[in-house]
């Protein structure tokens, strides 16, 4: 593998692992695609993606990004990653979804210096890359790359960050990822978490605690398991094991600017969509969702950045 650093062979490596589960569970690419199909992600009219060309910079191996422009009328989308080993499996879960083989192609490459001309794409995305890279310095030069690549009056669309985080990511995610470094015994939870594992010991605590508290008894066996799933243990994973989340740093004025300094107008944040979830955080996601809340800005701060913009 050529020129990547350890930090990115090990992201790709994790980010592999998995997206191989949205292939395992339904469930999970559904939730991805619905949102990325969405026309409120983009704040861009249904006309917009037809016939057009798009990069999908740091794609991955989810496939519901493919699959959602395929469906939106798109042309073609090239898709980029680091080394060689995403293709086969990205490939296997483009083929379960019936996209036809000459939709993608797919290259090898960083987000930070993009083996193309420029003004190649009519849509640029690059869809949770840019907090996993080392530096806010990176970061900058990952957005000049996607607009470089940008035809005039063409457009850009990253998820970049995290907005005036709140408690959750301030506290919680950072103190879960320290103990994820520092103690052996929780990564190795993490690492080999497992959902029937993790449901059946749930309800063995459940139904022992009930000798003391019956109401315990109350929630059925099904509720207690859906709230852990392939979703949560995936989600978990995803949190703790990648080793940069720079999502914090890389703030809506952070990105705004950067998207300015790099010739892109109009920059805007949609609207964006519900993420309906099955597990656990459908009682969270409401909260999530509801920026205006003062409960919610208090854990969840300002919420994701994912922003849009045009080409001068
Ligand atoms: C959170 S995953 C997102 C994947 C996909 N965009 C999605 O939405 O499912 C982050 C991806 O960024 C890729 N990545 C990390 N550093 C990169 C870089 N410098 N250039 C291109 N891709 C990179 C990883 O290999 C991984 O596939």
């Amino acid at each position: 593998m050529k020129n990547y650093s350890t930090i990115e062979k090990k992201t790709k490596e994790i980010y592999i692992e998995q997206h191989k589960n949205y292939l395992k569970d339904s469930s999970i690419f559904k939730r991805h695609l619905e949102s990325a199909q969405d026309l409120d992600t983009y704040d861009m009219p249904a006309e917009f993606f037809k016939g057009k060309s798009v990069l999908d910079a740091g794609c991955g191996n989810s496939g519901y990004f493919q699959v959602a422009m395929y469906n939106l009328g798109v042309k073609h989308v090239t898709c980029l990653d680091i080394g060689e080993d995403w293709k086969p499996e990205l490939a296997k879960i483009l083929n379960q979804h019936n996209i036809p083989v000459d939709f993608c192609n797919y290259v090898s490459g960083s987000t930070t210096d993009l083996p193309f001309a420029n003004e190649s794409f009519d849509f640029v995305a690059s869809n949770g890359v840019l907090m996993h890279l080392e530096t806010v310095e990176m970061a900058e030069l990952a957005i000049n790359e996607l607009s470089r690549v940008t035809r005039k009056g063409g457009v850009v669309y990253s998820h970049i960050g995290i907005d005036k985080p709140g408690i959750v990511d301030r506290y919680i995610v950072k103190a879960l990822r320290l103990a994820y470094i520092e103690d052996e015994e929780f990564k190795q939870f993490v690492d080999t978490l497992d959902p029937e594992g993790l449901k059946s010991e749930i309800l063995e605590i459940y139904k022992s605690c009930a000798a003391y508290d019956p109401r315990l008894l109350d929630l059925q066996d099904e509720f207690v398991s859906s709230l852990f799933t392939l979703d949560t243990t995936t989600f978990w994973q995803n949190m703790l094991q990648v080793p940069i989340q720079q999502g914090p740093l890389l703030s809506e004025d952070w990105g705004m600017s950067a998207m300015s300094n790099s010739g892109l107008i109009n920059i805007r944040r949609p609207k964006g969509t519900y993420w309906i979830r099955n597990d656990f955080r459908r009682f969270l996601a409401p909260i999530h969702y509801s920026a205006f809340s003062p409960i919610a800005k208090l854990f969840y701060g300002n919420g994701h950045v994912k922003l849009i913009a045009e080409k001068a």
